[in-house]
């Protein structure tokens, strides 16, 4: 027997209960994993919440978490690039992350290389995997651009702001405390906003001699969206990657006079696949860990019986950087 967080209905953190779960063997495909750090993503609060809708069978109800990294205990048959001992992390797949040993498909697991320690590792996966097809695939910056980018001290953000930093990229974070504002400098970010006192579209005229920004990376999405479109220039990029303030609805219209804003609401798993490219993504991100570059761990550990009480954190905007669950 080991331990999981499973839920069997949609709503507030009390929801998510430890529950003694029987996992068994590896079948065709598959590798069973001892988990070492689990991360708590924001999408995780969607699925409780039944934002996302996922299925939660009468007494059975579901796993949450897409996100963990740990040891290989086992695999199964036919799997040949994952062997016992190594250490991997994953960022989909199935929900169930939070839980001390899972089965998983081989295919979605990711060696993790010497040098890259299983805690800073459990705040890339996820967030590093964003950030890096944020910047490098849905709008791929040159280096030189002034950006945009809200959250910049959350879990994704400090990410962001690092490897902005690394690409010659000059950021305009928004954060909602002086606090916050501090560390992301601190990571990188060169400007930024405190939402708690500062106008966003008067700082960013102000910041850029008036002229806005090609691209706003937006994951905080209903409150942030007429800023994020007044702050673009004509014919600028509205990356809506989230929704930590509630659903983003758009009129068309409004972007034609906005300035002829082009708008997309990417998902990881449409950038992610197949495999080979999953693992370059991954080697990208490694690189500039490896380099220096970019320097991540959790600021907050929880044990895995406190998942609600990371949700807590992390919905009521008191987290910075990444979180993660201790199994
Ligand atoms: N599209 C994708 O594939 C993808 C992948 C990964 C993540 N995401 C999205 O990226 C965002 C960041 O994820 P994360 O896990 O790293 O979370 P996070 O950024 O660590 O946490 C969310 C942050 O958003 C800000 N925020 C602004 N308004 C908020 C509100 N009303 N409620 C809660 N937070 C609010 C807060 O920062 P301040 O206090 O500084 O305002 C908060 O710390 C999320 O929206 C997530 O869904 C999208």
């Amino acid at each position: 027997m080991t331990h999981a967080i499973r839920f069997h209905q949609t709503g507030g953190p009390e929801v998510l209960k430890l529950e003694n779960v029987d996992v068994g063997e590896p079948g065709p495909g598959q590798a069973r994993v001892r988990h070492t750090y689990i991360a708590v993503n924001f999408i995780d609060i969607y699925f409780r919440t039944g934002r996302y809708p996922l299925a939660l069978p009468e007494g059975v109800g579901s796993g949450l978490g897409s996100d963990a990294v740990g040891v290989v205990e086992a695999v199964g048959p036919g799997v040949s690039d994952i062997k016992v001992g190594d250490r991997v992390g994953y960022l989909i797949g199935p929900q169930g992350a939070y839980s001390q040993v899972r089965v998983m498909p081989a295919e979605v697991l990711i060696p993790l290389p010497d040098g890259v320690s299983d805690s800073t590792a459990a705040t890339l996966m996820m967030k590093g995997m964003t950030a890096q097809y944020l910047f490098r695939q849905v709008y791929p910056l040159l280096g030189g651009e002034t950006i945009l980018y809200h959250a910049a001290a959350g879990g994704v953000g400090l990410i962001a702001c690092q490897w902005a930093r690394a690409m010659g990229v000059t950021m305009i974070g928004t954060v909602s405390t002086d606090e916050k504002a501090e560390i992301a400098k601190a990571n990188g970010c060169a400007h930024t906003i405190v939402t708690s006192r500062e106008s966003i579209v008067e700082r960013v005229k102000e910041i850029t001699g008036g002229k806005g920004v090609p691209v706003v990376y937006d994951s905080v999405g209903k409150d942030t969206l007429m800023a994020s479109l007044d702050c673009l220039q004509p014919r600028g990029s509205l990356v809506s990657n989230g929704t930590s303030s509630g659903p983003v609805v758009i009129d068309s219209q409004l972007l034609a006079v906005k300035g002829s804003i082009w708008v997309t609401r990417p998902a990881m798993m449409h950038y992610i696949q197949p495999r080979a490219h999953m693992l370059d993504m991954a080697r990208e991100l490694f690189d500039h860990v490896l380099a220096g570059r970019i320097a991540s761990e959790p600021r907050q550990r929880f044990a895995l019986a406190e998942a609600g009480e990371a949700h807590r954190a992390l919905e009521s905007r008191k987290t910075v950087g990444a979180t993660v669950l201790v199994p």
